[in-house]
């Protein structure tokens, strides 16, 4: 089956990762981003919330989650009764890959090449937090973290999947739920997400 690929002779103190991550040329992500948007949260989270990648706003910020996907995911936290401060929260690929359109920066999906390319940095943060429970934003997020084939996010998301001690569970990328135009779906998969949220805090709790 996956293998989650944690490898703890990698582990460096968390605090030193985001000027390393900087200075990343593992990938060339680096040329057009404004920075490189590290994780964040207590080292002693439970849970861990693996996005894509950094945002427009984020890119901007050199935060995680703070723009209309990550006010999404809050509120959705918030529903589910999981603190913003309780979760370590970070992306896939840390740097934000665009193409210009006009004055707008328009979100590109990473090759799973730059996704290997970062996996370091991820597998890094997974050895020093230590989640029990991992939630997968999406199939980028889903595969970094399970690796092997690319994930089904129809058939993955909401599911609990044991991975020795650790528990990965897939849920919907919160840009994924934006982007449904239809009401009725966004609603339904907004709820989803929540109840993916619901169970990944009971279990990391
Ligand atoms: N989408 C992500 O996957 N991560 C972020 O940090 C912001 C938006």
């Amino acid at each position: 089956g996956a293998q989650v690929r944690v490898d703890a002779a990698r582990a460096q103190p968390l605090r030193e990762l985001p000027s390393a991550l900087d200075a990343c040329r593992n990938c060339d992500l680096w040329r057009h981003a404004t920075q490189a948007v590290p994780g964040a949260g207590p080292e002693s989270a439970r849970l861990m919330i693996v996005g894509e990648q950094p945002g427009d706003a984020e890119d901007i910020a050199g935060l995680a989650f703070v723009g209309p996907a990550g006010r999404l995911l809050g509120t959705a936290m918030n529903e589910a009764g999981v603190s913003r401060d309780a979760a370590w929260m970070t992306n896939a690929v840390k740097h934000f890959k665009f193409e210009p359109r006009g004055k707008r920066r328009i979100h590109k999906t990473p090759a799973q090449a730059e996704v290997d390319a970062c996996g370091h940095w991820l597998r890094a943060e997974i050895a020093a937090v230590k989640p029990r429970v991992i939630l997968a934003l999406g199939a980028t997020a889903t595969r970094a973290v399970l690796g092997g084939a690319p994930a089904s996010m129809a058939n993955m998301q909401g599911r609990a999947i044991a991975q020795g001690d650790l528990i990965v569970i897939p849920a919907w990328h919160p840009s994924y739920v934006l982007r449904l135009a239809e009401p009725q779906a966004q609603e339904a998969a907004r709820r989803e997400l929540v109840a993916a949220l619901r169970l990944a805090k009971m279990l990391s709790d």
